[in-house]
């Protein structure tokens, strides 16, 4: 007994709430965290990441529903517009959106949401030849980090029909943001998991060398290796998304990989146990 409330009391310590279910068989602390999410893959290894799983229409096994090639996709970029993120930064952001919409699906569609001290709809969905537009449009407001609100706008943008999401379509939400929230902070976790009951696929590009709260993004992401994507700066997402082949063709860099699956994409690429 003695044994269980020190884990109890480490585990608080350490890693603040972090699930139920996660105690008892597999602990996770934040320092666990730091430690497996602290290192920043090349850009080589991050864009066939980006390409296998945010590119493509097929889903994870944590989604039961049968997924057609005829599925359309439905993407809610969701942009870190705080004061932690600069003009410049931002502005790169953009470009690298811009230059990652251009290599999805060209049925995709798209719907943007910026977020500071509260989240604002950008655009309601619409088709990728616009979205290219719009991004441009884009602007940094600064302010603090309010993500849950962000992420209660996609979930709103995504159940009701006057926002343009299509019937039956895949649905996805990109979060590009360079740190933890600081509004309603421990709301963040749960607004990303009733996204994820909805069926939504939640993915993370988390922006920086040394990230505060990686935790929180951790467990906004759908999984910590498909979902869940590390850059160092704007520059570096610019030259990730550079490397993804353009629609429609085969590059060096799937033809690199060709045959290899890394022990990470694997059958480990489900949920973190626990996470909420
Ligand atoms: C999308 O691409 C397909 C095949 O490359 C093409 O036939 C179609 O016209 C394109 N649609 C739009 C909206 O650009
Ligand atoms: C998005 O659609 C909603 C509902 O039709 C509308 O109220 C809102 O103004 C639209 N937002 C933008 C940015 O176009």
């Amino acid at each position: 007994m003695a044994v269980v409330m020190d884990i109890w009391f480490l585990a608080l310590v350490l890693g603040g709430f972090v699930g139920r279910s996660s105690f008892g068989n597999n602990l996770i602390t934040e320092d666990d965290y730091y430690q497996r999410f602290q290192k920043i893959l090349s850009n080589e290894e991050t864009a066939r990441k980006l390409n296998e799983n945010f590119l493509g229409h097929q889903t994870r096994r944590l989604y039961k529903r049968q997924v057609n090639l005829e599925d359309h996709l439905d993407v809610i970029i969701v942009l870190d517009s705080s004061s932690s993120v600069s003009k410049g930064e931002f502005a790169r952001a953009v470009i690298a959106l811009q230059d990652l919409v251009k290599k999805l699906r060209n049925d995709t569609n798209y719907a943007a949401i910026t977020y500071a001290t509260r989240a604002t709809t950008q655009f309601n969905f619409t088709n990728s030849f616009q979205t290219e537009k719009k991004l441009l449009a884009l602007e940094r407001s600064g302010g603090k980090t309010n993500t849950q609100d962000a992420l209660k706008r996609c979930q709103e943008m995504f159940v009701g029909d006057q926002y343009g999401a299509r019937q039956g379509s895949l649905r996805r939400i990109l979060v590009v943001t360079d740190g933890q929230s600081n509004i309603n902070r421990d709301e963040t976790v749960t607004r990303a998991f009733q996204l994820k009951l909805l069926g939504i696929e939640v993915f993370v590009i988390a922006v920086g060398e040394y990230l505060e709260g990686i935790q929180e993004m951790v467990q906004m992401a759908s999984s910590t290796n498909a979902h869940m994507f590390r850059v160092l700066n704007m520059k570096n997402l610019v030259e990730v998304v550079k490397l993804i082949p353009n629609r429609g063709q085969k590059s060096w860099l799937e033809e690199s990989f060709a045959g290899m699956t890394s022990e990470e994409d694997g059958e480990d690429a489900g949920p973190l146990r626990g996470r909420m």
